[in-house]
């Protein structure tokens, strides 16, 4: 496997940290574009070079300039499905023409590969079969699925217009440690925070709604593989089985030691009842198969957010 440069964009966020973490140690020079509007600087690989900016600011052709990315790997985006719904200009913003500012650059740049971190979750919307595989219609039913979509076309035009090679990677639930407990993506980690600290979990859709779920150490191996596997594909990245949020509920209530009860709530806007997506092609196109099961990922990912707050706590007495 030659040695690349890659940019990774979102690289101080949840599954782009892991995804900068593996490339590095294949030994990939990797260099980290990201606002930190919901990433953190520690964690940044420290072997990879940082750039605090904008994907929408001008100011990133110099970064093409001066570092020459042979692979963009695009992991910054506006994740939030409740605040596309409420705020769809900010998405399409962050989400479409930040993108379509990467593109410009790559082909200005000759940059080789794209490969960008879509949604398997929130394209399908609701479709009438299940599991999701590539052949399902997309029909988001919120702007993010939407914006993430538009993205994925405009990256096949690119591809088309000017031979830029690309892989799309369409993930499912995505959990693991250095997922924001805090955020408003990451029901994994939302929970396992909410339980540590004792305090009630809301479970939408009043626990029926089911998802699919992948350890982030199996998103980044997925990255590493379409670096040379994949070239015009779209492929999802789906553990092919459903969780109900009541199931996931349970398991994370027996490993944090909640003995309270859960508040149930209709789904929100934006929100699908149930989506769960196939790996079969990911397996035949790159090779990929989820390793980690969901006990152990999330007994990784609950033993991580109690370390965190033990640390937290002990920095505060
Ligand atoms: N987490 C999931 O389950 C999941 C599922 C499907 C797809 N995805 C996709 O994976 C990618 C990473 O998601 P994540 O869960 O790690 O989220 P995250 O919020 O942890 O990471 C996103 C990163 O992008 C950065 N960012 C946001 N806007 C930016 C901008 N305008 N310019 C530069 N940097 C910016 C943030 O600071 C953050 O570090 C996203 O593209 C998301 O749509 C995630």
């Amino acid at each position: 496997m030659s040695k690349r440069t890659i940019l990774v964009t979102g690289g101080a966020g949840f599954i782009g940290s892991h995804v900068v973490d593996a490339f590095i140690e294949k030994g990939h020079t990797v260099v980290v574009l990201d606002d930190l509007s919901s990433g953190d600087p520690d964690f940044v690989n420290e072997q990879a070079i940082f750039i605090e900016a904008d994907i929408r600011s001008p100011q990133i052709e110099e970064i093409f300039q001066k570092h020459k990315p042979d692979v963009i790997s695009h992991h910054a985006s506006q994740i939030d499905v409740r605040k596309s719904v409420d705020d769809p200009l900010y998405d399409a913003d962050v989400n479409i023409r930040g993108a379509l500012n990467l593109l410009e650059l790559a082909v200005a740049y000759k940059t080789k590969k794209i490969i960008f971190s879509s949604t398997g979750g929130a394209i399908y919307g609701t479709p009438e079969e299940l599991p999701a595989d590539e052949d399902s219609l997309p029909r988001p039913e919120c702007p993010y699925g939407t914006s993430k979509f538009c993205v994925e076309q405009y990256i096949m035009l690119y591809s088309r217009m000017h031979k830029l090679a690309y892989t799309i990677l369409r993930y499912p639930n995505v959990y693991g440690p250095r997922q924001n407990p805090q955020g408003e993506a990451g029901v994994c980690s939302i929970f396992t925070g909410l339980m540590l600290d004792g305090r009630q979990p809301t479970l939408y859709g009043k626990g029926k709604a089911f998802r699919d779920y992948v350890y982030v150490s199996d998103i980044a191996a997925a990255n590493l593989l379409a670096l040379d596997k994949g070239s015009g594909e779209t492929v999802n990245l789906g553990s092919g089985i459903p969780v109900t949020v009541k199931e996931l509920y349970t398991q994370i209530a027996k490993l944090t030691g909640y003995k309270g009860r859960a508040s149930l709530k209709p789904l929100r806007r934006g929100e699908v009842e149930g989506i769960y997506i196939t790996g079969s092609k990911a397996e035949r196109v790159l090779g990929w198969k989820p390793q980690i099961n969901l006990a152990d990922g999330l007994e990784k990912t609950v033993a991580f957010i109690r370390e965190e707050k033990e640390k937290e706590e002990s920095t505060e007495e």
